[in-house]
């Protein structure tokens, strides 16, 4: 079962996505959404899945660095749809320090533990496939041989 990580789930997109993730793939996959919940996110655009066993909501700050390590190390997460933002262009003008900070800053945590969860990962499967194709090769040996004695 593929694990997605959704941030900003609760917004208008993020809402929308898990909405149509589920319709397409229903038991197959595992949602996280993970929102702060500020003034534009908002969970009643989510009443009719949030029981699903497969649904989990967490609220957290994609510039928490902490609350997101954690959850990539608690979570097999597969894939990543990072749509948590600051959004609103007017609100952008009279308060542009917090879209720097959330859609810069928080982006870049946001990379930064993908990158940290997934660079182990990748490294270690990468092992486990050599292992496999090893123990393959020798396996592939051993037939060879008793196939030619017999
Ligand atoms: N709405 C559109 O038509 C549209 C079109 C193209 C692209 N986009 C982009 O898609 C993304 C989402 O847009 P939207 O319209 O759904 O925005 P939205 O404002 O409706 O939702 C943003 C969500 O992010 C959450 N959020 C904000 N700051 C956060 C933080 N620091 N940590 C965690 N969660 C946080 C909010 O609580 C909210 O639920 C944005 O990047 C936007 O630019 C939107």
């Amino acid at each position: 079962m593929r694990t997605y990580l959704v941030t900003g789930g609760a917004g208008f997109i993020g809402s929308n996505y898990i909405h149509y993730m589920f319709k397409k793939y229903d038991n197959e996959i595992r949602i996280i959404n993970v929102d702060a919940l500020t003034y534009a996110g908002n969970l009643e655009n989510l009443k009719d899945i949030e029981n699903r066993e497969n649904y989990t909501f967490v609220k957290a700050d994609i510039c928490d660095k902490e609350a997101i390590s954690r959850i990539f190390a608690e979570n097999d997460i597969d894939r990543v749809v990072h749509f948590a933002a600051e959004s609103h262009v007017d609100r952008s003008i009279k308060n542009p320090e917090v879209f720097v900070k959330t859609n810069v800053l928080g982006t870049l945590v946001m990379l930064n533990a993908a990158k940290a969860a997934w660079g182990c990962r990748t490294e270690a499967s990468r092992r486990a496939r050599n292992s496999r194709a090893t123990s393959q090769a020798a396996a592939t040996t051993m037939d060879r041989f008793s196939s030619r004695r017999s």
